[in-house]
């Protein structure tokens, strides 16, 4: 009689885990080349590796003195998010194309991943973190998009809304298209660019009634 063969479950579960092992190594690696990778970027782009050449000097931000030190080349946004906790003004291209990171400096909208912190000092900075009142009240247009709920991922919604708060300042009864020229430079790539405008057209009329 044929004997058959026991089946040698324990091999199956250990093969099993070596394979889960191996790949949960290759998204490790991968992970790491990859946030090594970024860290490299941002090095040699921001100089965050050397704190030799850094300067302590005092910014006004959200209406608050902050003393950092900065590098020469360090930009604005870099400055916010990593070293005042600013989160709310976000990286996306790092390059000037998509607005994600848009902050006011005196009340004028500006790209801050392209804005160096140093040239800022005597100015007045405004984040998205800056726009809601003492008391916790959001900005007009912060609560319009609440209301809306303007936005499907929502990653470039504060440098859209920091766009439109600074071109409302200059016009505040625009017309649809006047208000979609001036958020011009900021981009969605969810592209649902009708549902953000209705929010900011809300938001603009929610200041009017303020
Ligand atoms: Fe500054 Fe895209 S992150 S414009």
């Amino acid at each position: 009689m044929t004997e058959i063969p026991e089946l040698k479950t324990t091999d199956t579960a250990s093969k099993s885990i070596t394979r889960r092992r191996f790949i949960l190594g290759v998204i490790a690696s991968g992970g790491i080349v990859a946030a090594a990778n970024y860290k490299f970027i941002s090095s040699a782009v921001h100089g965050q590796n050397s704190s030799a050449g850094e300067r302590l000097i005092t910014i006004n931000v959200n209406g608050m003195q902050r003393r950092v030190d900065v590098m020469k080349q360090e930009t604005l946004a870099w400055t916010l998010r990593y070293k005042l906790g600013l989160t709310g003004t976000k990286l996306g291209c790092d390059r000037a194309e998509c607005g994600a990171c848009t902050v006011l400096i005196d009340d004028v909208p500006h790209y801050s991943c392209s804005t160096l912190t140093h040239t800022v000092r005597g100015r007045k900075v405004t984040t998205v973190e800056g726009l809601a009142s003492a008391d916790g009240k959001l900005h007009p247009v912060q609560q319009a998009v609440v209301d809306t709920q303007g936005f499907q991922c929502a990653f470039c919604m504060s440098g859209f809304i920091m766009s439109a708060v600074g071109f409302l300042k200059t016009n505040p009864n625009p017309t649809r298209t006047e208000l979609a020229h001036g958020i011009s430079g900021n981009l969605c790539r969810c592209q649902d660019y009708n549902k953000i405008l209705d929010s900011m057209m809300r938001g603009a009329e929610y200041m009017r009634r303020a």
